[in-house]
C-alpha cells in the first residue's frame, strides 16, 4: 500500500457492503428504513412494525401485524434456568449481565445451529422478543423484585415497563418508550451491526452474531454514551447555575475530553433521532412537573453547538427520556440493545441470505521484512 492509499482511520467513508435495510444520508440528516422515513415511523409507527419492516423490508398488513404480535408474546418468556442463572450472577453492569444471558439463551434454544431461513427468522423473532424480557428481568431482580411472567396482551414496549417495574404503566410512558425503540431500531453499519454481521460471515449461529453485536454496543463511544450522557447530568446535579456548567464543559474541552451524546461520524447535521429524543424529554418532563433535566441538556447542547459545531446524537435526549421515565442507568444501553436486537438480527439475516466472508486487510507499519531470527539463549 503507498502513502496515497492510506485508510483514514476507523475506516472512515468506506463502503463495506450492500444492504436493503437502513438509508442514511450524513449531509441531509435523513435516516430511513427500507425506504421509510424516521419521522413518520416515530410519529405513527409501533415498535412490532418496525421489526416487520426490517425483517420483510416492507410494513405489515394488520393481518401480518397480528401474527407476529403473536409470535412474540408467544416467545418472550423465559426458560427458569435462565432466570436461575440471572440470580447466579454477581452485581455487575446491565451490558455486561445481558452478554451473558444472550449466550446462555443459545444453549435453549433447539434451533440454535439450525441454518435454515425459516429457522433463523423464527429465531430473529425469540431473540427480540426475550432481549426485552432479559433486561427487565435483570433490572427487576436486581432491585430486589421477583420475576413477572409478560402479559400476552401488552405489546414490546408496553411489556418491557411492566416487567421492569410491576406497575401498568401509562399511556404516555408506553407512547414515549415504543418510540423510543422505533428510533433505536436500526442505524446501518454501525459499530455493532457490523460486528454483528463480521461474526455472521463466518457463518457462525446467530446468538454468537448479536452477542458479538452486544459487546461492541456497550463501549462509551456507542450505546454506552447514553448512560454516560446522565451520569455527566447528575454530575451537575439539575440544579446546576448555567455559569457553573458553561465553565465545567470549557473545562471538558479544555481537557480534550468528549462529552457524551455529541458528534457522530456520519451526521453532519442534527441527527433526526435526538429531534425526537429531544421532545420526548420534554414533555416527559413537563408532565412530571419537572424540566430541569431537560433545561440542563438544553444549556450544554447549546454550548457545545456554539463552540464545538457539535451536534447532539442519540443518546444525548434519550437519558433524560429515560431518567424522568424513572429507569435505572445502568439500564440505558441495555434499552438500546433490547431495540437494536431487530436490526442486528434482520442484518444477521441479510448477511446470511447473500454471504460472503468479511476479510479486510491491514496496512502493515510493522518491523521491517525479513527479520533475522536470533535464537532464545542470544537475545
Ligand atoms: C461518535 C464519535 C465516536 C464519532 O467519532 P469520530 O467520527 O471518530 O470523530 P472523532 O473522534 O475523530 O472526532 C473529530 C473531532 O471532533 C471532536 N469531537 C468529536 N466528538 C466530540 C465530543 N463528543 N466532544 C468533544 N469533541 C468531540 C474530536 O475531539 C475531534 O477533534 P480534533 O479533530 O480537534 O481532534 C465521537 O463524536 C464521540 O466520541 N462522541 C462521544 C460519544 C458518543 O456520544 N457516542 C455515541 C455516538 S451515536
Amino acid at each position: 500500500m503507498t502513502t496515497a492509499e492510506k485508510p483514514k482511520g476507523g475506516l472512515e467513508d468506506v463502503v463495506a457492503t450492500s444492504s436493503a435495510i437502513c438509508y442514511l444520508d450524513g449531509d441531509r440528516g435523513v435516516l430511513a428504513y427500507c425506504g421509510h422515513d424516521i419521522h413518520d415511523l416515530a410519529k405513527s409507527a409501533t415498535f412490532e412494525e418496525v421489526c416487520y419492516l426490517l425483517w420483510h423490508r416492507r410494513l405489515p398488513t394488520r393481518a401480518e401485524l397480528g401474527d407476529l404480535q403473536s409470535q412474540l408474546a408467544a416467545a418472550r418468556p423465559l426458560p427458569e434456568s435462565i432466570i436461575r442463572l440471572m440470580r447466579s450472577l454477581p452485581p455487575v453492569n446491565g451490558m455486561d449481565a445481558l452478554r451473558t444471558i444472550t449466550s446462555a439463551l443459545g444453549h435453549y434454544d433447539a434451533e440454535a445451529d439450525d441454518s435454515s431461513p425459516q429457522a433463523q427468522y423464527r429465531k430473529a423473532v425469540r431473540l427480540t422478543a426475550q432481549t426485552g424480557t432479559v433486561v427487565a428481568t435483570w433490572g427487576r431482580l436486581r432491585a430486589g423484585g421477583g420475576p413477572i411472567a409478560p402479559d400476552p396482551v401488552m405489546r414490546h414496549a408496553a411489556n418491557f415497563l411492566y416487567l421492569l417495574t410491576g406497575e401498568r404503566p401509562n399511556a404516555t410512558s408506553i407512547r414515549a418508550f415504543d418510540c423510543a425503540l422505533v428510533l433505536h431500531a436500526d442505524h446501518e453499519l454501525n459499530a455493532s451491526t457490523f460486528a454483528a454481521r463480521v461474526a455472521a460471515a463466518t457463518l457462525t449461529d446467530m446468538y454468537s452474531a448479536v452477542v458479538a453485536g452486544i459487546c461492541a454496543l456497550k463501549g462509551p463511544l456507542h450505546g454506552g454514551a447514553n448512560a454516560e450522557v446522565m451520569k455527566m447530568l447528575l454530575d451537575f446535579g439539575q440544579h446546576a447555575t448555567a455559569e457553573r456548567v458553561d465553565e465545567a464543559i470549557r473545562a471538558k474541552f479544555a481537557r480534550k475530553e468528549k462529552i457524551p451524546g455529541f458528534g457522530h461520524r456520519v451526521y453532519h447535521t442534527e441527527d433526526p433521532r435526538a429531534t425526537h429524543l429531544r421532545q420526548m424529554s420534554l414533555e416527559l418532563g413537563k408532565r412530571a412537573g419537572n424540566t430541569s433535566w431537560y433545561d440542563l441538556s438544553q444549556r450544554i447542547e447549546a454550548l457545545v453547538k456554539s463552540e464545538k459545531k457539535l451536534n447532539a446524537n442519540v443518546d444525548f435526549y434519550s437519558a433524560s427520556t429515560y431518567y424522568t421515565l424513572g429507569i435505572p442507568i445502568d439500564l440505558y444501553t441495555p434499552i438500546f440493545a433490547v431495540s437494536r436486537m431487530s436490526g442486528w438480527t434482520a442484518h444477521v439475516l441479510e448477511q446470511y441470505a447473500n454471504n460472503r466472508l468479511i476479510r479486510p486487510r491491514a496496512d502493515y507499519t510493522g518491523p521491517e521484512y525479513p527479520q533475522r531470527f536470533i535464537p532464545l539463549d542470544q537475545r
